[in-house]
């Protein structure tokens, strides 16, 4: 061992190593004189270790030890003593060490930011030097974390049989509704490999080689507007099994989460994971992705406000729209009527609404507020009845399209459940969502899509006549969802040509696109396809609701900022002439949009 290599982290030194001598590795996170005496505090990846150098026991060290700066990498030698005022808050508070030799191992220039647990500085600062901030200790906390849940689903899915298989990044495109990132070959002239958007059509060819049970963590790739839990490359935790129904892959996910929770977080998982209906969760909750921490379930008034004087209501209603509302247990008087209408009606506005109407219920049971007019007497009981609400409740209402009635109570429930504490956080509420439909309309266009992809079964595998009925078609398709986030999706899939050409018929796909585009897929369920379904997690979702993290960036290691961006090392970036000629490509003048700068 070098004369400089470690002989503890900074992590490590407790007051049973008093007396004894160590040496430590680090950044220096802090220093701080006080007349003839220096405090350093040392860190890694491991904990902080005040280092304390004294003039009076070796004026030379002293001497150097005064021109250390933040982030110098140091090689500390001492001798452990105990601390006359421990620091109850650092794991290494009892000790300190005092120092008797330094080696400056690297010295850092000032950092362009400083290192702080709560970062002060802005993100986009931070993402040019990722590796300072990665320094920070919640950002390593949670990517420890993180490798520890993957290690934890690897070994439980090993364990239950699934085979570990990489599957291609250079490749073609996968339908998962995301734009294609585009790889050109300079072998082939004029054309692409797609980066995976998910590993879909592989996962269900390894099914059809007799491979069995197939997992991977894989990495897809998505062009497509990004959000706080959205990334450009993301993970997923990608599963797919033979000879099963839905029962068998919901088991395995909820035994690995249960496991990887335990192992990685010191959470239980309780199981079996509820199951709720797709029309379910949507009229209860407005949206399939329901946060069940709380209630505060929708409720629909429709029949209750049809006949109303209010012409929003009744208009609304007429028009074959809805009426729905939330009645806020106690809320009456923690929003006022700037509240509401401000605050929570911005909310519903986000989202399509053209108003939110409101009242209170008195202490006298009488209503009052922006629709109470319209429901005084009887109209006003029969409100509250179809509510349930009594003294002292807010009642809040959105009319329109059932779309945006939905959309907007959906959105409004969690905002309300923000503002008042219900979303616990330390609480893991995950549910399965279940029979979805198997394809949805576009409002704008009238064209029909499939709801989760392609390649899901419907329930009846001998429906000849998707046009029928089609928006009443229900799917084998699942999703699991926790506290508000869709953190899986996954079917039982299409084993059979002819129903899988009859899907890709219905979406529009002709024979010459089908061949061209899926032509091997199509052929492969010629030779013995199993009966197959299986499933993928987000992982990157998974850490962040498990690590409470702000934002999804903070649970990956180089994240892309919210343009897709990697300022770091300026991704993406021009290439110079040479490349694009080998690569048989004239770029074409970007045309300036006026977001972009100068820079
Ligand atoms: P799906 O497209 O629903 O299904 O993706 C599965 C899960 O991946 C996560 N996810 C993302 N996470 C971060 N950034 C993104 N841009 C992003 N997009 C998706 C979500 C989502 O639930 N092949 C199918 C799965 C299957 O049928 O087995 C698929 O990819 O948590
Ligand atoms: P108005 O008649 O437009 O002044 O609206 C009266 C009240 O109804 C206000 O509180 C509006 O916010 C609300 N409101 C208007 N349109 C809607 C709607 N589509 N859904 C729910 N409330 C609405």
């Amino acid at each position: 061992m070098a004369r400089w290599q470690r002989t503890h982290t900074c992590g490590d030194l407790r007051a049973d190593h008093v007396g004894q001598e160590s040496v430590l590795n680090g950044w220096i996170e802090n220093h701080r004189h006080h007349g003839a005496v220096l405090f350093v505090d040392l860190r890694d990846r491991y904990g902080v270790t005040q280092v304390v150098f004294e003039q009076e026991r070796d004026a030379e060290l002293f001497e150097r030890a005064r021109r250390l700066g933040a982030e110098d990498v140091l090689s500390v030698r001492g001798e452990v003593n105990r601390r006359e005022q421990a620091n109850a808050e650092r794991a290494t508070g009892e000790i300190e060490l005092i120092a008797t030799a330094l080696d400056v191992l690297a010295e850092a220039d000032p950092p362009p930011f400083e290192i702080l647990d709560v970062p002060e500085s802005n993100e986009e600062l931070r993402m040019r030097y990722r590796y300072l901030d990665l320094r920070r200790r919640p950002l390593q906390d949670a990517l420890v974390k993180r490798a520890r849940f993957v290690t934890a689903v690897r070994n439980k899915l090993a364990q239950l049989g699934f085979v570990d298989l990489e599957t291609p990044i250079l490749t073609k495109s996968t339908p998962e509704g995301a734009r294609d990132y585009l790889v050109p070959s300079r072998v082939h002239p004029g054309e692409f490999y797609a980066l995976p958007q998910s590993p879909q059509i592989f996962k269900q060819l390894s099914m059809v080689a007799g491979l069995d049970r197939y997992f991977q963590i894989a990495r897809c790739f998505r062009d497509e507007d990004l959000r706080a839990d959205r990334q450009p490359e993301f993970t997923q935790i990608d599963l797919e099994m033979s000879f099963v129904e839905e029962d068998d892959v919901l088991d395995v996910v909820e035994e690995t989460m249960v496991h990887a929770f335990r192992e990685a977080f010191g959470v239980e998982l309780q199981r079996p994971f509820p199951r709720m209906d797709y029309m379910d969760a949507v009229n209860r909750y407005g949206n399939d992705k329901p946060d069940l921490r709380f209630e505060l379930e929708l409720c629909d008034v429709s029949d209750v406000v049809k006949d109303s004087e209010f012409g929003v209501f009744s208009g609304a209603i007429a028009r074959g729209g809805a009426v729905k509302g939330l009645c806020v247990p106690g809320a009456a008087e923690k929003f006022s009527r700037k509240d509401v209408e401000k605050d929570l009606g911005a909310v519903v506005a986000e989202y399509g609404a053209k108003g939110l109407a409101w009242a209170k219920v008195g202490d006298d049971g009488a209503l009052a507020g922006s629709i109470s007019k319209f429901f005084a007497g009887d109209a006003g009981e029969a409100l509250k009845t179809a509510m349930g609400a009594g003294p002292g409740d807010l009642l809040l209402f959105v009319a329109d399209e059932l779309r945006i009635v939905h959309r907007a109570l959906a959105e409004l429930r969690l905002a309300l459940g923000d503002r008042l504490g219900l979303r616990t956080p330390g609480e893991f509420r995950f549910a399965w969502v279940l029979n979805f439909p198997l394809f949805e309309q576009d409002p704008a266009s009238g064209q029909w899509f499939s709801a989760h992809h392609p390649f899901t079964a419907p329930v009846d595998w001998e429906l000849e006549d998707f046009a029928g009925s089609t928006g009443s078609i229900r799917s084998r398709a699942y999703d699991l969802v926790m506290n508000g986030w869709e953190l899986g999706s996954g079917s039982i899939r299409i084993h059979r040509r002819d129903v899988q050409e009859r899907v890709f018929r219905f979406l529009g796909i002709g024979e010459e696109e089908q061949q061209q585009k899926f032509g091997f897929l199509l052929d492969a369920f010629r030779y013995g396809a199993p009966p197959h379904g299986g499933i993928a997690l987000g992982l990157d979702r998974l850490v962040t609701l498990a690590t409470g993290a702000s934002s999804i960036r903070d649970v990956i290691a180089f994240p892309k900022t919210a343009t897709a961006t990697d300022p770091m090392c300026d991704a993406p970036s021009p290439v110079v002439e040479q490349q694009l000629d080998e690569l048989h490509i004239a770029v074409k003048p970007p045309a300036k949009r006026e977001s972009e700068g100068t820079n």
